[in-house]
């Protein structure tokens, strides 16, 4: 019976000690388990069991050329994985634990599978600072792969009732520790000789970058399959998108920002970092109104703004 996703009755549970036990049991048995970051919700598995990848890709329908962050619990689990070069110490030393994600090149032991990381001979590695991953990351005692726990091609969750909805049936556990805090998903470097190259903007900004490495931070672009993520639209709700828009139509579900009317706010106040928080929230929302468009006010391009702008380009595609 090829092409059977298996099914499940998908528990979803509050953090603590017990839940914790339950889901670090099911990783170590090789099954996918959400969890939260500081960022988003992420599919988690050992991410040194091939099998337990495969079935990543399998709950959320994802094409398995599309590489994944490696979860480490402390800097020592990291170095068992990737070789780091002095930028890379710097930034680690700067932003971890946090949402910044490094791709390193694999150490030639490197016991993460291959399928991890389809084939490429970097790892993208990330050491969160949610409690929630962290202990479990912990618990397991292996690096856990994890991507955005949705559906491939929707938004990502930033609560556990995302997750159910999105892959509910499709996943046996959900760790529930509430709304993540960073809410857009972390920033992705490539420290190489003398720069650094930003793969994904993200809650740590490419400034913040500049003055720890001490090193210019330069855009990715039309790399392929070096930076996949930027190919696709992770992003997209269902329905047409429209940004910049400051007179919403009456059959738009208006995402408003800082003051004037609006469907959700991301920020009342016009403060980027709860409108980075709330974003992903508001396109569910929207997502799910009777309404059968969205619209967006503009949101600042600067600070976390970047990222909250570079989502939000990649679900108007
Ligand atoms: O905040 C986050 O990063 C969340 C939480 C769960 O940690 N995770 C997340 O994972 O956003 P995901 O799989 O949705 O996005 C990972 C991105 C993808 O765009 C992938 O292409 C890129 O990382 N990536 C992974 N490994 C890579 C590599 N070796 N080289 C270049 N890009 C890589
Ligand atoms: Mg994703």
């Amino acid at each position: 019976m090829p092409h059977r996703v298996q099914t499940f009755v998908t528990q979803m549970r509050p953090y603590d000690d017990a839940s914790l036990a339950e889901a670090a049991t099911l990783i170590r048995m090789g099954e996918p388990v959400a969890a939260p970051t500081e960022t988003v919700y992420g599919l988690a598995a050992d991410a040194t069991n091939a099998a337990a990848i495969a079935r990543i890709y399998a709950a959320k329908g994802r094409p398995s050329f599309n590489p994944l962050i490696v979860h480490v619990a402390d800097i020592a689990m990291a170095r068992r994985l990737v070789a780091f070069s002095p930028s890379a110490e710097a930034l680690a030393e700067a932003f971890w634990p946090g949402a910044l994600t490094m791709v390193l090149p694999r150490l030639p032991d490197c016991p993460v599978a291959d399928l991890a990381s389809a084939g490429l001979r970097t790892l993208a590695v990330r050491l969160p600072s949610h409690p929630a991953m962290r202990a479990l990351i912990a618990a397991a005692g292996v690096p856990l792969a994890a991507p955005s726990a949705n559906h491939s091609g929707g938004i990502s969750p930033t609560r556990a009732s995302h997750v159910l909805a999105s892959l509910g049936g499709r996943i046996p556990f959900i760790l529930d520790a509430g709304a993540t805090s960073d809410g857009v998903e972390s920033t992705i470097v490539r420290p190489e000789a003398g720069r650094i190259v930003l793969l994904r903007p993200g809650p740590v900004t490419a400034a913040m970058i500049e003055d720890a490495a001490g090193l210019p931070v330069v855009q990715a672009s039309g790399e392929g399959i070096s930076a996949p993520g930027q190919l696709e639209s992770h992003y997209a709700p269902s329905k047409p998108l429209r940004l910049n828009c400051i007179a919403p139509a009456a059959d738009q579900y208006h995402i408003g920002f800082g003051p004037g009317p609006s469907h959700y706010s991301l920020s009342a106040r016009g403060d980027l970092v709860e409108a980075a928080a709330n974003l992903f929230a508001a396109l569910h929302e929207a997502d799910a109104s009777t309404l059968s468009r969205i619209s967006v006010a503009p949101i600042p391009n600067e600070g976390i703004g970047v990222a909250i702008n570079d989502r939000l380009k990649r679900a108007a595609v």
